[in-house]
């Protein structure tokens, strides 16, 4: 009897909690082996603890800093060795900011945001890139934010982000001819652990962030790893370079109500 195939194998970078540990459980609901990698080894395990439950026929966590091009590097080797070439990458490492303005911002926090973010997203691109192409297949998924659209105050992580975007577009128009895909999702305000330790710590207005989206809710990491999945998938075969806002119409209210405020809607 032939060999069954091997179910195809996603890789979630930044895995070990809040939006990428959902879209890593939503890959493994699918029966698609799950690889989940991080810093917290603790956090880790539960995920790739969570996939199995979920469905993965295998699932492993794997350490990873992504703001070390060694440690990315050796994480490649890994996973080239002991799994083979992922069908799916997701890039979801990422650090969060509070609020600042451009003036204040200081250095440090700066390149500590940008080495995480936009270094990261892009050393790991670099890595399972080049396997891909060699494979001549596979979808990388980045992880943007309503940053990647919209100037917050957020000077360190906004610029970040919107390099996210840049890269996912020259990303997939280098990699397309070889058939792999690149794509990312723009999550809104996302009730992520992230999200949720701000929020308890004071630092985010749980009640001022629902007035400010068109369906006055919070977007569930579930929401983001639906998107994922889809972008992921051959349903998505024609889809390459788009950054897919999951943000509970954040992006569409902020004009329209600013406008609207100089411009009041009369009956
Ligand atoms: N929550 C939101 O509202 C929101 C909105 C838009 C975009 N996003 C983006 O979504 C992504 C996930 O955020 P989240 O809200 O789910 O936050 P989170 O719960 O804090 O998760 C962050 C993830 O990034 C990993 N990570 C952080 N630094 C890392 C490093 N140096 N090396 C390897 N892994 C690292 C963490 O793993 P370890 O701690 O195990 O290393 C963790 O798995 C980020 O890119 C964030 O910018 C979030």
């Amino acid at each position: 009897m032939p060999d069954r195939p091997e179910p195809p194998l996603a890789l979630v970078i930044g895995g070990t909690s809040g939006i990428g540990r959902a879209i890593a459980t939503r890959f493994a609901a699918e029966g698609r082996r799950v690889l989940v990698a991080g810093r917290d080894a603790a956090r880790g395990e539960a995920a790739a603890a969570a996939c199995r439950e979920a469905g993965a026929p295998a699932a492993a966590f794997l350490p990873v800093e992504v703001g070390d091009p060694a440690s990315v590097a050796a994480l490649g080797e890994t996973v080239a060795a002991a799994h083979g070439t992922p069908d799916v990458l997701v890039n979801c490492a990422g650090i969060l900011q509070s609020g600042r303005r451009v003036l204040d911002q200081p250095l440090e926090e700066d390149a500590a945001i940008w080495r995480v973010n936009y270094r990261g997203t892009l050393l790991a691109c670099q890595t399972f890139g080049q396997m891909m192409a060699r494979a001549g297949r596979g979808a990388i998924l980045n992880v943007g934010s309503l940053a990647s659209f919209a100037p917050l105050s957020l000077p360190a992580y906004t610029a970040s982000k919107r390099a996210v975007l840049a890269l996912t577009e020259i990303l997939a128009a280098e990699l397309g001819p070889a058939g792999v895909r690149v794509n990312a999702v723009a999550p809104g305000y996302t009730l992520s652990d992230g999200l949720r330790a701000r929020i308890a710590a004071g630092e985010r207005d749980p009640e001022a962030i629902l007035a400010t989206t068109a369906l006055r809710r919070f977007v569930q990491p579930a929401d983001v790893a639906e998107a994922a999945l889809f972008l992921c998938s051959e349903r998505a075969a024609a889809i390459t370079g788009v950054t897919l806002p999951v943000d509970a119409g954040w992006l569409v209210l902020a004009p329209q109500a600013q406008y609207a405020r100089g411009n009041p809607v009369r009956p």
